[in-house]
């Protein structure tokens, strides 16, 4: 229908020779200066500026599930709100699917969908359902495709009951599955998710994520999704890219980041009787003692067999086993080290 006259600068651009990849969003040293005034004393005021995005790059392919994390004040919502057109960039280039964001910001709204976990896009005192007859006109899509879009999500995101109560009677969880939804009607070849799993129970994130995952190998919808919750990560991205103070830190492979992160692994071995931490061989450490259970941390590139041997053969061993590092825990490393570098 209406959007079948839409030119796609993106499709079929003259790459790089050789380059088979279509780069959905290209951000090209994108910057983001806030200038913020604070009171300093009686009459008095300060300007100050934040620099919360910093001169940043990446391409995200077609089709590509990228996670987008980093440290509280990172970084990730502006760079989500430059992305979507709402906010303006000091400076740099940034396109999607070919459109200039703060440009052409109504054009480029028919080509995504936002979700912002911290904030609704749903009229808050109408039923659900009425959110979705608006954006069924706003967004002049096809009364067969919004049926199936909205058949589709009912069915997936388990919304049924929920259709004819007001958004402000939902629960956080209910009420984030309906934004979900809303943000899909027009079927955007792009998604970006700041925090959809905030506050959400296990078995709605297991819901929302089972429901990403869908959409993206049947629909090829590309995804950039910010949170705080590395399970989500983990289940969903095949690529990940951290950030901090505004600048790409870590763009690559969720399993690359151990490296990236010095990780270490543990051995955690139970003895016949209750010790004081036991001895040994450096760099491994005894980092925790309980009971007869004792943990000894290791680096990750190490082999274990050396460490048990040497433990097997001075102490009364019952049991062990060796633990890969959690991402959680190579993560949270990650950003200490750079808040005290
Ligand atoms: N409208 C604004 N005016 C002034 N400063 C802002 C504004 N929006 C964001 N900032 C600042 O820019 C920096 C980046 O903020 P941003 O919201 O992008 O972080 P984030 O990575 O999304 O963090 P979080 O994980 O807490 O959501 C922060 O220092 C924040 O205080
Ligand atoms: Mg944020």
């Amino acid at each position: 229908m209406d959007d079948g006259g839409v030119a796609d600068p993106g499709r079929g651009r003259g790459g790089e020779p050789g380059e088979d990849r279509e780069d959905l969003i290209r951000v090209e040293r994108a910057e983001k200066v806030f200038t913020v005034r604070k009171r300093t004393g009686f009459l008095r005021r300060e300007r100050r500026e934040v620099r919360a995005v910093d001169g940043l790059s990446f391409t995200v392919a077609r089709g590509e599930v990228v996670g987008y994390i980093g440290p509280n004040g990172a970084g990730k919502s502006t760079t989500i709100k430059m992305l979507t057109g709402i906010l303006t960039p000091s400076g740099g280039r940034l396109t999607v699917a070919g459109i200039d964001p703060s440009r052409e910001r109504t054009r480029l709204a028919r080509r995504i969908g936002v979700v912002f976990g911290q904030r609704t896009t749903l009229w808050w005192d109408l039923p659900l359902i009425d959110s979705y007859k608006l954006a069924h006109r706003m967004y002049r899509i096809p009364d067969a495709r919004y049926r199936e879009n909205l058949d589709r999500c009912v069915a997936l995101l388990d919304l049924g009951a929920l259709l004819d109560v007001p958004v402000r009677q939902l629960s956080l969880g209910q009420r984030m599955r309906g934004d979900i939804a809303a943000a899909l009607l027009h079927d955007p070849e792009v998604l970006y998710l700041d925090e959809p799993t905030i506050g959400l129970d296990v078995v709605s994130k297991a819901k929302v994520r089972g429901f990403l995952r869908e959409l993206n190998a049947e629909r090829g919808t590309t995804v950039l999704l910010t949170t705080h919750d590395l399970t989500d990560i983990e289940q969903l991205c095949s690529r990940v890219m951290v950030i901090d103070h505004g600048r790409l830190m870590y763009d690559g492979p969720l399993t690359g980041l151990h490296e990236a992160g010095e990780s270490e692994r543990t051995l955690v071995v139970d003895l016949e009787r209750e010790l004081p931490p036991i001895d040994v061989p450096a760099p491994a450490r005894v980092v925790r003692v309980d009971g007869v259970r004792q943990w000894i941390g290791f680096p990750a590139s190490a082999s274990a067999a050396g460490l048990v041997a040497a433990v097997a053969a001075a102490y009364p061993l019952v049991d062990l086993s060796v633990r890969e590092p959690d991402i959680e825990t190579v993560i949270a490393r990650m950003y200490a080290e750079r808040a005290s570098a």
